[in-house]
């Protein structure tokens, strides 16, 4: 059965209030790397969700960061992020989000990311548009990488992996008005969409940090792709680039060094 916006967002505003209840209390911090966090929220908010899908939804394929991967059958994948922002959370900074994708045969057709301290859900649905609380989103029109703040993440293996995005990190700070570091792939994602932020890079991120936000910057006009400009950014290595249309080239060009 073909799940509507919906669905996907009742599931998403559901497991926001998990988050919310458990918010600035005391947690049972595991490690799964040396700087990769997991909490009992985590583990609860996924859990939750998994429960909704297999009820609703049976036989589709499953794509979890706590839990991993499911096979399917059923024509859908599910891309799920229980908590996109862990370090915050467990560090009681309130910026964090449910993240949650839903792709058919043609790609990613469905996409919900939600901020539970804010309240706001930005949504999307292939070739139907982007929304954050229904109203339509829309990328920035800024032009210049001076007048650009953009956002951007570093991979959880940042203390070992030579791909650790600091020589990237400095290039743009030379260039853009601000670059900030939120903490939330998918909330980053999600600003560029509505226009908060201008662009974006990220290098090593996962499958399911970045389903639902590639598809709301997509519907909201932005442009998204690998580093190399491979419009197939959900492959390995995630790493990708994204901005309005005018910034993106200008931001390509800083990562091939191709700039003045
Ligand atoms: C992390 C966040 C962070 C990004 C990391 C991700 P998590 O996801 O999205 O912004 O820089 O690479 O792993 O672990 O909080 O779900
Ligand atoms: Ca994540
Ligand atoms: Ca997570």
């Amino acid at each position: 059965m073909q799940p509507t916006l919906n669905d996907v967002k009742e599931i998403a505003l559901q497991a926001g209030v998990i988050l919310k209840q458990g918010f600035g209390k005391r947690h049972d911090i595991r490690h799964k790397g040396v700087i990769d966090l997991v909490t009992e929220i985590d583990r609860r908010s996924e859990a939750f969700i998994l429960a909704q899908v297999e009820k609703k939804f049976p036989g589709h394929e499953i794509m979890a960061e706590e839990s991993g991967a499911r096979k399917g059958d059923g024509g859908y994948c599910w891309y799920i992020d229980p908590v996109d922002g862990t370090t915050n959370y467990a560090h009681g900074l309130p910026f964090f989000s449910v993240s949650i994708g839903v792709a058919d045969e043609a790609g990613m057709l469905l996409g919900v990311v939600y901020d539970p301290m804010l309240d706001e859900c930005f949504s999307a649905v292939r070739g139907e548009g982007a929304w954050l609380n229904g109203t339509p989103i829309h990328v920035s029109e800024v032009t210049t990488l001076v007048d650009s703040v953009i956002g951007t993440g570093f991979p959880s293996n940042a203390h070992t992996s030579p791909n650790n995005n600091l020589a990237e990190f400095e290039r743009f700070t030379l260039r853009v008005q601000a670059v900030r570091r939120l903490g939330s792939a998918a909330l980053n994602l999600s600003y560029v969409a509505a226009g908060r932020l201008d662009g974006c890079w990220a290098l090593g991120m996962q499958s399911w940090d970045i389903a639902a936000g590639g598809l709301i910057i997509q519907e909201a006009g932005g442009v998204i792709t690998a580093l190399d400009g491979d419009a197939n950014y959900m492959q390995p290595p995630y790493s990708l680039v994204t901005a309005n249309p005018f910034v993106y080239p200008l931001m390509m060009d800083v990562l091939q060094k191709k700039d003045a």
